[in-house]
């Protein structure tokens, strides 16, 4: 009897709307010492950057940028694919520090017929490599490159692993190993941040790359791969757009709903995610600085789309729609009109003509041919057509 009501009260999931406990969000147009923000300049010259900085000391770590060098080269020369129809690039990225070297496998389709240079979807895979195969032998919804390039878009991924093993003990191996002072660091940063810094990294191979438009690269993540997405976009500016699908607690989805996944549960699961300082909000979800919709800010005035699913209650559909909610304030010191409604639309009511755009798929935990046809309809909404 101890032991069950030990595991019902540290790990039970709440998913009855009528017990989400009352909760204030920090504003996030306000300081730390409670200077109001309401003008652009202040915001991001102040409160921005603090918010980047909230950011990585409680929950997703430093995000180092320095390194010796980057190298850039093609595993196979490339290849005409799809009927003609995409030209298949298969790029090693190399980034050296201190004798260290990590490797990132980047495979890339070009549309043929589109005009170039391409705007590009940029994937990180958390799932089985199959996923993105670039023989395409075997095919994925969950990457369905072909229906990506007849929409006139380039489509890129990279696999987590590359970066950081999806391991508690084995995540060191990667970028944790050109900047071993993270792991000693209470900030410091873990495997989320280091599959964000390799979507970086994919980018910095973009701006050398004359058939990709780098200011129109959208970074696209699922589930955990949706966390390291929202903040590869927070943190890099030069990611055009993001689209977190399904990410939940630390994702998109607001802590302090305490609704589904909770801090204390994902950092017991995962240890090797977030930072050290994070787990000091376990159960406390109300002492952090910040909440998602602060995530969703630092995106601004950049086109941002978090999509779920209505089955994935773990996820917290209705607390990702209100982190938009609470983060369309800061969108409007741009003087971009939120086109989100007051509650969240139905299922498979996808809100995407607008730059905080918004759906709710039926069904399960996942990313589907439905969701990427969405994202291809926002991309053309917010980067003009490509057809
Ligand atoms: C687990 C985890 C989630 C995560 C998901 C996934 O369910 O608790 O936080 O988003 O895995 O990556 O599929």
């Amino acid at each position: 009897i101890v032991l069950i009501s030990f595991l019902s009260a540290g790990h039970s999931q709440n998913y009855d709307e009528s017990k989400v406990p009352a909760y204030t969000l920090p504003d996030v147009l306000k300081t730390i010492d409670n200077k109001p923000v309401c003008a652009r300049g202040a915001w991001e010259k102040e409160r921005r950057p603090e918010i980047v900085r909230l950011f990585e000391d409680n929950i997703y770590g430093q995000m180092p940028t320095t390194f010796d060098g980057i190298n850039f080269s093609k595993t196979a020369d490339d290849q005409p694919t799809m009927n003609g129809k995409a030209t298949l690039k298969q790029v090693l990225i190399e980034v050296f520090k201190d004798g260290k070297t990590v490797q990132i496998n980047v495979t890339l389709f070009v549309p043929t017929h589109a005009t170039k240079p391409a705007p590009v979807f940029l994937l990180i895979n958390n799932r089985g490599k199959d996923n993105t195969d670039p023989t395409r032998e075997k095919k994925s919804e969950f990457w369905p490159a072909e229906m990506v390039i007849d929409s006139g878009y380039a489509i890129a991924a990279f696999h987590v692993s590359d970066l950081a093993p999806d391991d508690k003990e084995a995540y060191v191996k990667g970028v944790l190993q050109l900047y071993p002072e993270q792991l000693k660091a209470d900030n410091g940063m873990k495997a989320i941040g280091a599959w964000a810094w390799g979507a970086s990294r994919v980018l910095d191979y973009f701006e050398k790359d004359p058939d990709i438009d780098s200011k129109k690269v959208i970074v696209v993540g699922h589930s955990r791969g949706g966390k390291a997405s929202l903040w590869a976009a927070a943190e890099d500016r030069r990611f055009a757009a993001c689209v977190t699908n399904c990410s939940g607690n630390s994702g998109a989805a607001l802590a302090r709903r305490q609704f589904g996944e909770r801090i204390s549960r994902i950092n017991a699961t995962f240890p090797h995610w977030f930072n050290t300082n994070y787990k000091k909000f376990n159960d406390n979800e109300a002492a952090l600085p910040v909440d998602q919709h602060m995530l969703i800010a630092l995106v601004a005035p950049r086109p941002i789309y978090a999509t779920n699913a209505s089955k994935d209650l773990w996820a917290d559909p209705k607390g990702t729609f209100l982190a938009l909610k609470n983060a369309e304030k800061v969108y409007a010191l741009y003087d971009v009109k939120s086109r989100l409604p007051k509650t969240p639309p139905g299922i498979n009511e996808p809100v995407y003509k607008s730059k905080m755009a918004y759906h709710n798929r039926e069904g399960e935990h996942n990313m589907t041919s439905y969701d990427w046809g969405n994202f291809i309809n926002f991309a053309n909404y917010n980067f003009g057509g490509r057809k």
